[in-house]
């Protein structure tokens, strides 16, 4: 049971009997930071002053008054203008955190009304490399799912592969003019990845081509004006207008920094492929590439047999590249349905949206018009062919016959928000407004420069390098034979090679889960192999010390939950080790009212934090007494269910020693 639940709807009773509305007053409890001032707090007496037209403290009195929560608390207490304090009781911690021993939920109540979720989430575009950028989706939407599940809502999750974009078209193209059989042969994956590369390179090298005078012009005149305005604003320093005219020069100066910086990305992608005489030859012999690419595009679309033959044969080498990183990554789908599957269905969508009036013909391109945006959502281009919303919108219909979802969550990047906002307009006029749609969006993963994160060529590039990088990160952090050197028996190469794979893989899933969805973060992974701060391998730490004390002792996990020794929260550290237990279902709430995993990231480091003080001040084995210490090695194991539970909901396995 949530603790803060129990209390709302405790509090909500007493409200009832000063005031009518209390929804909104009863959910007014927090959790305290300060121990001084109790565990929980509820603040609903100030916001009462006026309907009551008295003091909040004495309205405090008056709820307190009224308050059944005598089983739970001591009787609470009125501090500052009007807060309510409660502190838990001892006998309650005691019975509540010993009842973790022998359940299975943790704490966690099955829910109400359990809901049909979709979670639509990893979907790369694959043909091209995954990158580092493909894991917080992954990761994100791989969290969500266990959280779900394990709340007991029902879960259906679908991977919508991009196997069907512009992407086939470049390794159709590539495959057609730069091929090396042999290669493809031995290695059809490397060969493609090398393929997609080539293409990209020249169309980038094109583009750029064609934009770098416009650039240079512009970027020549912004510079020539943000000299001006410096100027001016020199010469000016002294008048009353400095201000705004020194705003004026930051802000050119600001344009011209911008403009010459595109200026050097565009000659950087020209310079890439002249600095390569074969590119350059190519690139010279494919002027026209970028169309040719949609060419092909469009001829798979349409049915070419050939490029429909080719697509056949690069698909499945495709997934198996992507498979590899799920496998490592422990991620598992109920479906993985591609864009690819709902290609029949195209047209017949964009007829509806036609005979339904959502749609209509403009300038040759069939577009759905949104009065809340300023451009439509195109469902069919000039030449026929179709488009992500169309598919998106086939997807849509297709999931709300096939598996009812209550709702659907998209773990996509925030720079897609506009095309789901739109999305989301038309579902409803679709027909499909019982579906509650949400995209769950997320930040971009930065370099340490603070710059998004590009993925390194060569050998050790792409998602899999660096899964590779922290392993061995892991294996320098964690693994250091000066480190380990107490642990006895030693540990064996099959237990380092482990070690560091767990907390390698669970460094990257841990470190993306730690920030909120919606920041961007940096990456770094010499910090996520760190033993100290909120790092994997500190909380691996925590869980592996609950492990090595049943192990010194020679019991276990299993005997102890058999044994079921009541827990007595007596010092200190063990109060508030067994308050942060038994707050692990508020965390697991958090996560899914915010559809972010962060809460639970942020709550497990606290548990851990809150178990390395008691691990320092409370001895288990010379426990001053047998009751005590048959208390603390229930403590110990719980702290270990909840450790070990709440990692298993962000998909990270745990380590016994370390
Ligand atoms: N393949 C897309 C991309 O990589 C993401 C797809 C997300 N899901 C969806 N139903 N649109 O950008």
């Amino acid at each position: 049971m949530q603790i803060s639940t129990l209390l709302k709807q405790r509090l909500a009773t007493a409200l009832s009997k000063l005031t009518d509305d209390t929804d909104e007053l009863a959910q007014m409890v927090r959790t305290t930071q300060d121990p001084r001032f109790g565990d929980y707090q509820a603040n609903c007496a100030m916001p009462l002053k006026q309907r009551l037209g008295q003091p909040p403290r004495q309205i405090a009195e008056q709820i307190i008054e009224h308050l059944d929560v005598g089983d739970i608390c001591e009787p609470p207490e009125i501090a500052g203008p009007g807060f309510i304090n409660f502190r838990l009781r001892q006998d309650w911690l005691a019975k509540s955190t010993t009842a973790l021993l022998s359940d299975d939920r943790l704490g966690v109540d099955a829910p109400a009304s359990p809901r049909t979720l979709l979670i639509d989430f990893s979907s790369p575009n694959v043909a091209k490399p995954m990158h580092v950028g493909h894991i917080r989706s992954t990761v994100i939407g791989d969290a969500l799912t266990r959280t779900f599940r394990f709340l007991g809502h029902n879960v259906i999750t679908d991977n919508h592969l991009g196997d069907w974009g512009t992407q086939f078209g470049m390794i159709i193209y590539g495959y057609k003019h730069f091929v090396d059989q042999a290669a493809f042969e031995a290695g059809p994956v490397a060969e493609l990845v090398r393929l997609y590369r080539i293409v990209n390179s020249l169309i980038d090298y094109h583009n750029a081509v064609a934009e770098l005078s416009h650039a240079q012009a512009s970027a020549t005149l912004l510079r020539k004006e943000a000299d001006a305005a410096a100027e001016m604003a020199q010469e000016m320093a002294a008048k009353p207008q400095a201000k705004k005219l020194k705003k004026a020069a930051d802000s050119a100066a600001r344009k011209a920094t911008a403009a010459a910086a595109q200026v050097r990305s565009l000659q950087a992608k020209i310079d890439a492929v002249e600095a390569d005489p074969q590119l350059a030859g190519r690139a010279a012999e494919h002027p026209g590439i970028a169309n040719a690419v949609l060419t092909e595009t469009a001829k798979l679309h349409q049915g070419d047999a050939e490029n429909r033959q080719l697509w056949d044969r690069f698909l499945p080498h495709c997934k198996d590249e992507i498979n590899r990183v799920y496998q490592r990554l422990n991620i598992e789908f109920d479906h993985t349905l591609g864009e690819s599957f709902y290609h029949p269905m195209l047209a017949d969508v964009v007829d509806e949206l036609k005979q339904a009036g959502l749609a209509r013909d403009s300038e040759g391109a069939v577009c759905v018009f949104l009065p809340q945006f300023d451009a439509p959502m195109i469902v069919q281009k000039k030449d026929g062919a179709f488009l992500y919303g169309t598919t998106d919108l086939a997807t849509l219909k297709y999931r709300d016959e096939q598996f009812k979802p209550d709702e659907i969550l998209y773990v996509v990047d925030s720079r897609q928000s506009d095309h789901f906002e739109k999305l989301f307009a038309i579902a409803p006029q679709m027909g499909l407004g019982h579906i509650t749609l949400r995209h769950v969006n997320f930040g971009t993963v930065l370099g340490e420069d603070g710059k998004p994160l590009k993925t390194r060529s060569g050998a050790n590039a792409g998602l899999e390098g660096l899964l590779d990088d922290a392993v061995a990160a892991a294996m320098d952090a964690v693994c250091d034979p000066q480190r380990t050197a107490k642990l006895d028996p030693p540990l064996s190469e099959t237990e380092r090679q482990r070690i560091a794979s767990v907390i390698g893989h669970g460094a990257i899933k841990y470190a993306d889960l730690a920030h909120h969805r919606t920041s961007d973060y940096r990456f770094s992974l010499k910090k996520m192999v760190a033993l100290e701060g909120n790092t994997i391998a500190y909380l691996q730490y925590a869980y592996a010390r609950t492990q090595g004390i049943l192990r010194v002792g020679g019991s276990s996990e299993q005997a102890v939950c058999e044994a079921a020794a009541e827990i007595q929260p007596i010092e200190p550290a063990e109060r508030a080790l067994c308050v942060a237990l038994l707050r692990f279902p508020e965390a697991l709430q958090q996560v899914a009212d915010d559809y972010a995993p962060s809460a639970l990231v942020d709550y497990l480091y606290d548990t851990a934090r809150k178990y390395m003080v008691f691990n320092d001040n409370c001895h288990v084995w010379k426990a001053e007494d047998e009751q005590t210490k048959a208390s603390r090695l229930s403590l110990v194991v719980a702290t270990n269910r909840i450790i070990r539970g709440g990692l298993s909901l962000l998909g990270i396995e745990v380590v016994d020693r370390m």
